[in-house]
């Protein structure tokens, strides 16, 4: 008889195919990444990212709501200034729109989900780097990690529950750790972007925050052809005290994800970047694709490569669905 094996026996009905698979995605492993941007009264739709918004702090009140009755696993914030500065100040200023919205969505829905804030500096320098730059225009890391620590701090202090370090500078978990126990903050954890790509998927990303960058960030981004240093980035955050390191962008980069996860005995977070959004949404609305299996797919893949926690801007959607079915 031939063929002997027969691995189709378990893909035959529906029911059999429930009952083997693998991998689950649930409401609670998506955080939703959000953007308020500082003056505006009314949210304006974002051309590049179809379906997201760049929020006045009134809709992304609402959008929180909203995004909690669906039961995702939290919020990511981001803020967008209304002016930007050489040293990003809006980004360490109690009142900087960042600040000023963590206090709100916090009084809104309160501990009912996770919010956890971008902390970066490139949303808020004039010149768009993640960082404060030197006399000779490169960005100063350990000039930058002082703000870091300053902006943990606030970000804490206006209702963070975890804090999000994306600026790939060295050191930056371990001062900002140290930052946070100094004032008190003992249990706001930080969510480490260890791997962290120069990639050309965070380009819609820089509509929503209407970023200054002219350059690149190739100089703390890593090269999309290393694992090593990803692995080397985890283990370092690890040892400065990261609660859960995350791998950036999330599709091209499962085989970092897969292996992050083999190592690191804190969860894992993976970002499905502004780039990979608006690709499934750009080919499902030309018709060349089948927009929610292709979603579910990619979801589901970054599950399987190893990741917890997944940052997806279509969280509330999926949240939705897989409550209704
Ligand atoms: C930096 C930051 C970026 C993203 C999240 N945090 C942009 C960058 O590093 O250039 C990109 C997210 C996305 O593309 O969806 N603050």
């Amino acid at each position: 008889m031939f063929p002997s094996h027969r691995p189709r026996r378990l893909r035959r009905t529906a029911a059999l195919r429930r009952m083997v698979s693998e991998t689950t995605i649930r409401p609670e492993h998506l955080i939703l990444p959000m953007f308020v941007k500082e003056g505006l009264t009314e949210p304006v739709a974002l051309t590049s990212m179809p379906g997201v918004f760049q929020h006045s702090r009134d809709s992304l009140r609402k959008a929180a709501v909203e995004a909690v009755q669906a039961g995702v696993g939290g919020l990511m914030l981001f803020g967008v200034p209304a002016q930007h500065d050489a040293v990003g100040s809006g980004g360490t200023d109690p009142e900087g729109i960042l600040n000023v919205a963590l206090r709100d969505v916090r009084s809104e829905v309160g501990d009912s989900t996770v919010i956890m804030s971008d902390l970066c500096l490139d949303e808020f320098t004039d010149h768009g780097h993640c960082g404060v730059l030197d006399a000779h225009g490169n960005v100063d890391n350990d000039a930058t990690l002082e703000i870091y620590a300053e902006m943990a701090v606030a970000q804490a202090r206006a209702g963070a529950h975890v804090v999000g370090p994306s600026g790939m500078m060295d050191g930056q978990v371990g001062v900002i750790r140290t930052a946070l126990d100094d004032a008190g903050y003992l249990d706001t954890a930080i969510l480490a972007y260890s791997a962290k790509y120069a990639s050309a998927f965070f380009g819609p990303f820089r509509d929503a925050v209407d970023s200054q960058l002219t350059g690149d960030r190739k100089a703390y981004q890593q090269d999309p052809g290393n694992i090593r240093e990803s692995l080397r980035e985890v283990q370092l955050d690890l040892a400065e005290g990261a609660d859960m390191v995350m791998v950036k962008p999330a599709l091209a980069y499962l085989d970092v994800i897969r292996a992050t996860a083999e190592i690191a005995d804190v969860p894992v977070a993976a970002y499905q970047v502004s780039g990979e959004y608006a690709m499934i949404e750009a080919a499902a609305a030309n018709g060349w694709i089948e927009r929610q299996r292709a979603i579910m797919e990619a979801l589901t893949s970054i599950r399987r490569a190893g990741a917890d926690i997944v940052l997806t801007y279509w969280a509330v959607e999926v949240a939705n669905w897989l409550r209704e079915s």
